[in-house]
């Protein structure tokens, strides 16, 4: 029997001992209110998912292209969150984590051009039922390691049974470009131990500044595509 199968077994019965002594129950138990609370924050996730997916296929209509190329959702595992509140030394408490986390859901949304993501922000936050908390531009002011994204802390309401629910979501804007290079980053590098040289995070920095004049090149050849198309309406 390989060793795969044994530790499965062993699993297996440590389980079922468990269970006899009630620790499954007492442990179900004790979950449930943070289950039940990361159910709130997919709902608020799922919610906000929806109002970018609206967006686009207004967009889409009016301008006839897709300002929205992919939406990434994600909820904070539970691993995660108590390393991080114990970074923040904060109490180990379902308030204290709901206080001070701001993202414990995350909503990303990629766009295909740079204006999209400030024309699509500016749509968002008009919405009545969407509070911001807090916004961080990195794409006007970079992270001096090259990022680029928009950053916003909303609270959304999500309505249960019996009570309307304040929810906190961090949602990041970005374009293909940023996108690319966050993800190749941070596969690499970001909140990992690996030590990268003086060389390196320059050359990081240049790929960032690489891909971001290739955004302003793209989107300029949509603008100049939109005259042309406007033109061609105009002379129908
Ligand atoms: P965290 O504690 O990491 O959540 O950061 P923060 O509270 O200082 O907030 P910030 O808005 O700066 O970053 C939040 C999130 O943005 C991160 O969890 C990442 O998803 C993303 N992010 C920020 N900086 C970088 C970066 O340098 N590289 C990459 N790849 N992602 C980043
Ligand atoms: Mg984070």
């Amino acid at each position: 029997m390989n060793t795969e199968t044994n530790s499965w077994i062993v699993l297996e019965q440590q389980l079922a001992a468990m269970a006899e002594s009630g620790a499954f129950e007492w442990l179900q138990e004790r979950s449930k209110p943070f289950l039940k609370l990361m159910g709130y924050y997919k709902c608020a996730m799922m919610e906000i998912e929806t109002k970018f997916n609206v967006l686009n296929e207004e967009y889409a209509f009016e301008f006839d292209r897709n300002p929205i190329t992919s939406i990434k959702t994600r909820l904070k595992r539970f691993v995660s969150i108590r390393d991080k509140m114990e970074q923040k030394s904060l109490p180990r408490t379902l308030e204290a984590m709901e206080e001070n986390l701001n993202d414990i859901a995350g909503v990303r949304v990629i766009c295909s051009f740079p204006e999209d993501v400030y024309t699509l922000a500016e749509a968002f936050l008009k919405q009545d039922d969407v509070t911001l908390i807090q916004k961080k531009d990195y794409i006007a002011n970079p992270k001096p390691n090259g990022y680029r994204s928009l950053h916003l802390i909303v609270k959304i309401p999500v309505f249960l049974s019996n009570e309307r629910r304040e929810m906190k979501v961090e949602v990041q804007l970005r374009t293909i470009a940023m996108d690319f290079w966050a993800s190749l980053e941070h596969q690499m590098h970001y909140k990992k131990d690996v030590h990268f040289t003086d060389d390196m995070e320059r050359e990081l920095i240049e790929c960032a500044e690489a891909s971001a004049a290739l955004d302003l090149r793209m989107d300029n050849l949509r603008k100049r595509a939109q005259v042309r198309m406007s033109k061609r309406d105009a002379d129908i």
